[in-house]
């Protein structure tokens, strides 16, 4: 169970994290904060590229520092947008791997939360390692 005053450090770490977002094109700043059930907070911003598939968005970039740092196992995120904006489908699928059921919290830039669920709940009947054995 994560506590209120946990919630509340994510929310403003993925905020503060929002405004290294790299952006030119979109102008849209997004920042995550993912937390490990260690406790470890790897947060994350969006980095935009000129041929602009290649942009990673700020939840896998949190994802992907958090993994490559030896974590793989998770409880929450917390992602802000100016407009409650929710994580897209990559980026759902990707987190999907390592915690099905981490809860995820929607917030804007304000604090203000939009959306409180589990990520199972933005995708459900996601596939999953299992179908591959
Ligand atoms: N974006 C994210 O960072 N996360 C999402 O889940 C949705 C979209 C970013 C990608 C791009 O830099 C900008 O928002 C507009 O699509």
């Amino acid at each position: 169970m994560t506590h209120q005053a946990d919630i509340e450090q994510l929310i403003q770490l993925a905020i503060a994290t929002s405004q290294n977002a790299y952006i030119p094109y979109s102008h849209y700043p997004v920042g995550a904060a993912l937390r490990a059930t260690d406790g470890t907070i790897f947060t994350g911003c969006n980095v935009e590229n000129a041929s602009y598939p290649v942009t990673i968005c700020a939840e896998r970039t949190a994802l992907v520092k958090a993994v490559s740092e030896g974590r793989r196992a998770f409880d929450t995120i917390a992602v802000v947008t100016r407009n409650g904006g929710s994580p897209c489908g990559m980026c759902r699928q990707m987190l999907f791997e390592f915690a099905p059921e981490m809860r995820v919290i929607l917030a804007d830039l304000q604090g203000n939360i939009t959306l409180d669920c589990s990520l199972s709940d933005l995708l459900p009947h996601g596939f999953r390692p299992q179908h591959l054995e």
